[in-house]
């Protein structure tokens, strides 16, 4: 079964503990950091994951989207991160094998993500040292925005590589799930979807994150297609 890692992105942080009491039905929970360099926005970071890792035993999947990430990969590790996943892009190939190589020597698991305009064949130095790969489906830097098709073959050409080897490494996909595209990850072999804007922005959580699972949209839905022939 797919697993769901709700962005809290797009919770409302006013209430930060309640709304991630309100995911208790997730499997990871998905913490977004941004510098305002890599990408054009900053969100949140070291402080407020120190303060999520005290009220929560979930995993805390920890998604840098930051330029060398090798300068802060052991903080977010001490502030609570059960998994770090950092971009590929965003250093040398040596940087970022040795930034792998510390997130493991913590204990820790180690991701590398890759952009949209990203090929799947960056990946193939750092094979070995990953636990998890993430695909973006949107460009990275905000939440709310369309999921893009174009990104499926990617994520069914590296579900075909993980299992031709064997490897023991999760395919998660990140950026516009809806209960809607969600079928179509699942069925291009992904392990994990993260959503933020959907699952925060559902009065109920529980259910929305049963859809996602489900990969299907219940005729309650509001992502749902019109079932009808189109007038
Ligand atoms: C985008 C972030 C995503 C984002 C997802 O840069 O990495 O995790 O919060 O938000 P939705 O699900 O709304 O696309
Ligand atoms: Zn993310």
């Amino acid at each position: 079964m797919v697993k769901i890692a709700p962005s809290i992105l797009s919770a409302d942080f006013t209430r930060l503990g309640e709304e991630i009491r309100s995911i208790k039905d997730a499997d990871y929970l998905h913490f977004d950091v941004m510098d305002g360099i890599f990408v054009p926005n900053i969100s949140i970071g070291i402080p407020v994951l120190e303060s999520v890792r005290k009220m929560t035993d979930m995993l805390l999947d920890v998604h840098l989207m930051i330029t060398k990430p090798i300068r802060f990969v052991s903080d977010f590790i001490d502030a609570g991160a059960d998994l770090v996943v950092l971009h590929a892009e965003a250093d040398t190939p040596d940087n970022t094998a040795e930034a792998l190589k510390t997130i493991r020597r913590r204990g820790k698991r180690a991701g590398l993500s890759i952009k949209p305009k990203t090929p799947a064949d960056i990946l193939l130095p750092f094979w070995e040292s990953l636990d998890l790969v993430l695909v973006m489906t949107v460009e990275p830097g905000f939440g709310g925005q369309k999921f893009m098709t174009n990104q499926l073959p990617k994520i069914t050409a590296l579900r075909q590589t993980v299992d031709r080897f064997g490897l023991n490494c999760e395919i998660e996909v990140d950026g516009g799930i809806n209960c809607e595209t969600a079928g179509l990850c699942i069925e291009a072999g992904a392990d994990v979807l993260v959503a933020g804007s959907y699952v925060f922005g559902a009065p109920d959580r529980s259910a929305a994150i049963r859809e996602l699972k489900q990969g299907d949209c219940s005729s309650a839905c509001s992502h749902a297609s019109p079932k009808g022939p189109a007038i």
